[in-house]
C-alpha cells in the first residue's frame, strides 16, 4: 500500500515531497529493527567550549589554559566541544553563504545531481543517499554530497559560485583544524606541530560533508544518520540551527544544540589511533523531526592518503624506559578511509577491526 522502497527515488528529498505522504516505507523505518536506547534524563547537557582566540593567542599563559581545556575536554567528553566564533577567522557571512549554495545544490534538478552519483568511494565528488544504499537493508532519512576537497581541489560545476565558496571556506577551515591538532598534540605532551608532521597533514585529506535530512513523517521511526564515529582526525561541523545531532556521553544519547557562529568539533578514529586510545573518536548520530528540514555540514580533516596511522612512538614509553603496548595495528588512511566508507555505517566497527589486528 505504502511507496515502494527507496528504488523509485533517487533521494530522500523527492521522496519526502511526494504529494500527501504521511507515513514512511517500511525500509526507512530504523527503529523497528534498531532499539531505541536510552536517552539521557537531562539531553540538554552543555559540552565544553573552546575559545579559539586563546588557543591562538601570542600569550603564553592563555595559550597554556586554552591547551588544558583541550586535554580536558578529551578526557570527560571523548573529545567533543564547540569552538567559539571570536576570532576563529571564519566570517558569519562565509559560513551563511556556505550553507546557501549547499541548499542550493541539493534543490538542482534530481537529474543533474544523480550525474555525481559515483561508484567508487574515493571518487571526489559524490552525490547520494542514506550511506551506502547498496549495503544497507534500512535507508537512512539523509541525502549527501561529500566533496574532496585537499590535497586536491574538486567541486561540483553547479552553483556557479560553489567553487569559489568552497575552496576559501575549506582553506580556512583547515586551519582552523591545524590550529587545534597543535594544541592537541601539545596537551598530549608531544611537541606542536608533531601529530601533523607525523601524518602529513599539509597534504592531508579535507573533505565537505554536507547531510540533507528532509522533513519525516514519522520522525520516531525513522534514523537521519545511525550512530557512527568519523573516520578522519577533526571533524569540523556546522548546522543549519535545527537540532538533530545527539553524541553520546556516560552511556546515554544527548542532544547537541545548534548554536550560531560556533562549530562543533569532534576527534575521529584517526586521532585515537594517534594517541593509543587516549582520545576516543565519540560516537555520534543525528535524528530527524516533522517540521524542518535540517542541513549540517562537516569538514572532514584527516591525514594524507599515504600516511600510516599508527600510535605516536613517543606515547608508548612510559616512566623508567617502560614499553606501553600500542593497541592498533598501523594502517594507510587511504585504505581506512575505503573500508569506513565502504561498508554500511556501524558505530566503531572499522575501529574494532584494526583495534583486533593487534591481539
Ligand atoms: C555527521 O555525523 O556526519 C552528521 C551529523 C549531523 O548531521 O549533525
Ligand atoms: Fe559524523
Amino acid at each position: 500500500p505504502l511507496l515502494q522502497p527507496r528504488d523509485n527515488f533517487s533521494s530522500v528529498k523527492l521522496l519526502a515531497e511526494s504529494p500527501g505522504l504521511d507515513s514512511i516505507p517500511s525500509s526507512y523505518a530504523y527503529f523497528n529493527t534498531h532499539p531505541h536506547e536510552s536517552i539521557a534524563s537531562d539531553p540538554q547537557v552543555s559540552i565544553p567550549v573552546i575559545d579559539f582566540s586563546l588557543l591562538s593567542s601570542n600569550n603564553p599563559d592563555q595559550r597554556l589554559q586554552a591547551i588544558r581545556d583541550l586535554g580536558r575536554a578529551c578526557q570527560d567528553w571523548g573529545f567533543f566541544m564547540r569552538v567559539q566564533v571570536v576570532n576563529h577567522g571564519i566570517p558569519e557571512s562565509l559560513m551563511n553563504a556556505i550553507f546557501d549554495v549547499t541548499n542550493e545544490f541539493f534543490n538542482l534538478a534530481e537529474e543533474e545531481k544523480m550525474g555525481y552519483e559515483t561508484k567508487h568511494v574515493l571518487d571526489p565528488i559524490r552525490y547520494g543517499t542514506s550511506f551506502n544504499a547498496s549495503k544497507e537493508q534500512i535507508f537512512l532519512w539523509r541525502d549527501f554530497l561529500k566533496v574532496f576537497v585537499h590535497p586536491d581541489f574538486h567541486c561540483p560545476r553547479s552553483p556557479r559560485v560553489f567553487s569559489e565558496l568552497l575552496e576559501e571556506y575549506a582553506k580556512r577551515t583547515r586551519g582552523v583544524a591545524r590550529e587545534l591538532l597543535g594544541g592537541i598534540s601539545q596537551s598530549l605532551g608531544l611537541e606542536e606541530g608533531y601529530i601533523a608532521k607525523l601524518l602529513d597533514f599539509d597534504s592531508g585529506v579535507q573533505i565537505y560533508v554536507a547531510n540533507y535530512y528532509p522533513p519525516c513523517p514519522q520522525p520516531e521511526l525513522a534514523m537521519g544518520i545511525a550512530p557512527h564515529s568519523d573516520h578522519g582526525l577533526l571533524t569540523l561541523l556546522l548546522q543549519n540551527g535545527v537540532g538533530g545531532l545527539q553524541i553520546q556521553h556516560n552511556g546515554t544519547w544527548v542532544n547537541v544544540n545548534a548554536l550560531p557562529n560556533s562549530f562543533l568539533v569532534n576527534t575521529g578514529d584517526q586521532l585515537e589511533i594517534v594517541s593509543n586510545g587516549k582520545y576516543k573518536s565519540i560516537l555520534h548520530r543525528a535524528v530527524v523531526n516533522n517540521k524542518m528540514k535540517r542541513i549540517s555540514i562537516a569538514m572532514v580533516n584527516g591525514p594524507s592518503f599515504d600516511a600510516c596511522v599508527a600510535p605516536a612512538s613517543p606515547l608508548l614509553t612510559g616512566g623508567h624506559g617502560n614499553q606501553i603496548p600500542g593497541l592498533y595495528a598501523p594502517m594507510k588512511y587511504r585504505e581506512y578511509l575505503e573500508m569506513q566508507q565502504g561498508n554500511k555505517l556501524d558505530g566503531k566497527s572499522c575501529l574494532d577491526r584494526v583495534k583486533a589486528i593487534t591481539r
